[in-house]
């Protein structure tokens, strides 16, 4: 029988972004042969190439994602207590001084666990330069996966030089969560041969609700008597998630059948931009049409009692996981012609692609949907459909470790299948493979390649 493959994995943040809930569903499932407890949690999501892995999560910050990889059971070790410290402010030397020891201390234990493991994979953009650090003092080979897009509306060009010559000189493999944000790694100066795209994997069972959950859901939050057209916007509170542009297309709107729910808090020091948000609703006299959720555990069960999910990022979406899963809620969705969006969604087939930072596109687009129930079934029909085909979880996870694999044991011949140039829900940078299988070439023939948008 063959080893298993100890896996470093790297994430600086404690909250729970996109980035640390795609890594949760990369790790919860068989990473342990051993811990079957673990496989029952998430049975969909297991296959062959995740089974010979065994993952252990190195974290900089405590926080809720820390909290979920205890409950999920999955492996993990927190390096530092100290979250917050570059961004303290007033600056205090002596308490610099406290945490720079600490960060060595941390360091060392990084570099030990390291070490131990046969390959680092980090997940954030912090995690990388730790990661690349790990690296050349032990020589094991680093990963990247990249979930941000590396373009000026989102790094400085400090930020952006760092990231890519890290990238260029320190890590095997690129694994990039969609071709937009492939392509910007790229323009940015990163090596487009070392690039794997592999979109974000879900399990569609998650997304069948119940219909007397999804009524009692309805009632419990004010929304359940009447002609109420509810809309969705699940997503954290950042100025480049664009809530404010929703907020103002409603107020064009003048519609007072129109109700709005925000799910989703600041995650990374947006605070003072939820407060603006609850200053607009008042300005704009929406209180009574919208309601702050907070983070919410049930996004789910939420998507089910909307009638549009609105995703109106001001900068291009690198994936929008929120996206994805309205699809397999089979709701009709609203997002920008940018970025993730083309690649996600198939205009006026799997969704409705309006032009980017436009309020009136925007709000035209919300009008439309709204006075038409069968367009809205027909797109959240054919959304759902897609997606299924498109973002399983267990293709995304047999895609990644399959690279993983790779890297490891490049000796080893990939089965069609595991191969990352075929899996249904991956290509490399030239998109191409010899290998097909029955299984794949069936999943590629109806959809899910990057390539297709579809
Ligand atoms: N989410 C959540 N609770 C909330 C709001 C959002 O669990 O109240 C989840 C949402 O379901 C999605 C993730 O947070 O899976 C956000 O990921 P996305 O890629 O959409 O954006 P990010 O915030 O990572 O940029
Ligand atoms: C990041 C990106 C988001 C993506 C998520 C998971 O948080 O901002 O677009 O969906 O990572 O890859």
């Amino acid at each position: 029988m063959q080893a298993v493959m100890k896996v470093l994995f790297l994430d600086q943040s404690g909250e729970l972004g996109g980035a640390e809930l795609c890594l949760l569903d990369i790790l919860r499932p068989g990473q342990d042969q051993n811990q079957d407890q673990n496989q029952d949690q998430n049975p969909g999501s297991r296959s062959p190439e995740t089974e010979r892995f065994r993952g252990k999560v190195a974290l900089f910050s405590p926080g809720p994602f820390k909290t979920r990889l205890a409950q999920a059971q999955i492996d993990h070790q927190l390096l530092s207590e100290h979250p917050r410290y570059l961004r303290d402010r007033p600056f205090c030397f002596s308490r610099r001084l406290g945490e720079l020891a600490s960060l060595s201390q941390s360091l060392g234990d990084l570099i030990q666990l390291a070490r131990d493991s046969d390959l680092i994979y980090a997940n954030t953009p912090k995690a990388l330069v730790l990661g690349a650090i790990a690296h050349l003092m032990t020589h094991r080979p680093l990963v990247y996966h990249l979930h941000d897009i590396l373009s000026p509306q989102h790094f400085g060009w400090l930020n952006r030089s760092l990231l890519v010559g890290l990238a260029n000189q320190c890590v095997t493999r690129v694994i990039a969560n969609s071709q937009a944000t492939q392509q910007a790694f790229v323009a940015a100066g990163g090596e487009s041969a070392k690039t794997s795209v592999i979109y974000n994997g879900f399990l569609p069972e998650r997304f069948h609700i119940n219909p007397a959950q999804t009524q009692a859901l309805r009632l419990e939050l004010g929304y359940g008597g009447g002609d109420r057209f509810l809309i969705g916007c699940c997503s954290r509170f950042a100025p480049w998630k664009g809530q404010h542009l929703l907020l103002e297309a409603l107020a064009s709107l003048k519609n007072p059948n129109l109700h709005l729910f925000f799910a989703g808090e600041a995650l990374f020091g947006e605070e003072n931009y939820v407060l603006q948000l609850r200053q607009q609703v008042q300005q704009l006299g929406l209180t009574a049409q919208v309601q702050f959720l907070g983070f919410r555990q049930d996004i789910p069960e939420l998507l089910s009692i909307c009638d549009l999910l609105v995703h109106s990022p001001v900068a291009p979406e690198p994936f929008g996981r929120v996206i994805v899963e309205a699809m397999l809620a089979a709701k009709p969705i609203i997002a920008p012609a940018e970025g993730s969006g083309p690649e996600l969604l198939r205009h006026d087939q799997t969704g409705w692609l309006i032009a980017p930072r436009d309020v009136q596109s925007l709000a035209l687009a919300i009008q439309q949907l709204q006075a038409d129930p069968s367009l809205r079934q027909r797109l959240g029909q054919a959304a759902a459909a897609a997606a299924q085909q498109r973002f399983h979880l267990q293709e995304t996870n047999r895609a990644i470790y399959a690279l993983l694999k790779q890297i490891l044991q490049p000796e080893t011949e990939m089965t069609p299948q595991a191969s990352p140039g075929v899996a249904p829900h991956a290509s490399t940078s030239s998109g191409t493979s010899s290998g097909t299988s029955s299984a794949t070439s069936s999943a590629t023939s109806s959809a899910n390649r990057p390539a297709n948008g579809s």
